[in-house]
């Protein structure tokens, strides 16, 4: 082996050596950045790892501290050594025996930026501040408004879902979603989508009648710490498309054609016995002068034969028509 390649091969050796010993075992991830609500609380997602093997929660020592100053201390089990603006406002979370060191900061203040940076001390092995991965807080003054999912168009008598949600960073006091129908029971979900960011979801579930039709639908979202944001949506309700808004005008055309068909078979067969008789011997125009006789005599017209006799004939023509 060259002294050149001996030299490569030390090296190497040494850099296995650096980073299983040194900078693998002290190691911590934590959040970068979140955006906070101020009043609310934040949940600071963060695990660290330490050489050797794992040791109970007793063994080790948790500090957070701002970046700049390593006295800066925002939480020590010892609250005497917690800077007064963050005296009572900071839990350890996590379990130290299971390499978690998630924080929460409580009563986030419009200041709370950071960055915070943890720092373990295990008296039998060493201190470590992991100052590479801090968390920078973003406090603003404002949630979010909620998001609403709906249909456009609801159906009179047809059971919709309605879903209200909105992100928070506080899971230990998560938001409480309210409706304007209150009447009906929502189901709400909070759940982890990482990176230190929660949502919580409402479902509600009812049944729309016409009369809900341009009502407005409120979605109302309380914070922990005071703070509110509100959603408001118009509905719209369709009515209901039922079978007799078909059945009831085709039973009405039918109901005549079946009546007029009747009439016409009735009519038909009087007049073929009126043709018939025309036709046996008196003629028509021999009858129609007898009838004019009559009524000269009588002197007033039989208005009442004369009417029927139309009425057949317009009738028989419209069967054969129809
Ligand atoms: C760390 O602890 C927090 C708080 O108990 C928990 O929500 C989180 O899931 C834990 N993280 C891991 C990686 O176990």
């Amino acid at each position: 082996m060259s002294a050149r390649k001996r030299l490569l091969f030390r090296w190497l050796c040494l850099q296995v050596i650096f980073s299983t010993v040194f900078s693998k075992d002290w190691e911590a991830e934590v959040e970068p950045k979140i955006k906070a609500l101020v009043k609310s609380c934040v949940v600071v997602p963060c695990t660290f790892n330490y050489p050797g093997t794992q040791l109970p929660d007793s063994r080790i020592r948790a500090i957070w501290h701002t970046q700049k100053k390593g006295d800066d201390i925002i939480y020590h089990e010892d609250r005497t050594k917690v800077l007064d603006s963050f005296k009572g406002r900071t839990t350890l979370l996590g379990r130290l025996g299971q390499k978690n060191c998630t924080l929460e900061i409580d009563g986030v203040r419009d200041h709370d930026n950071g960055p915070f940076c943890f720092r373990a001390e295990i008296p039998t092995l060493d201190k470590y501040s992991f100052t590479e991965s801090c968390v920078t807080i973003f406090p603003t003054e404002d949630p979010d408004k909620p998001n609403l999912e709906k249909k456009e168009f609801l159906e009179e008598g047809v059971s919709t879902s309605f879903k209200c949600s909105t992100r928070h960073t506080c899971p230990s006091h998560p938001p409480t979603i309210t409706w304007s129908f209150s009447n009906n029971e929502a189901i709400v979900n909070n759940r982890d989508i990482g990176h230190g960011i929660w949502e919580v979801e409402s479902f509600l579930t009812f049944t729309p009648s016409e009369k809900d039709t341009h009502t407005e639908l409120t979605c109302t979202i309380n914070f922990y710490g005071g703070k509110h944001s509100t959603i408001q949506t118009p509905l719209y309700v369709k009515r209901k498309e039922n079978i007799f808004h078909i059945i009831i005008p085709v039973a009405v055309v039918l109901g005549t054609a079946l009546l007029f068909g009747v009439m016409c078979f009735f009519m038909s067969r009087k007049y073929k016995q009126q043709i018939q008789e025309l036709q046996s011997g008196n003629g028509i125009w021999s009858r129609m002068s007898r009838m004019s006789q009559r009524n000269r005599q009588r002197n007033q017209p039989d208005l009442n034969m004369a009417n029927l006799w139309s009425w057949t004939a317009a009738l028989a023509f419209s069967c054969k028509m129809f």
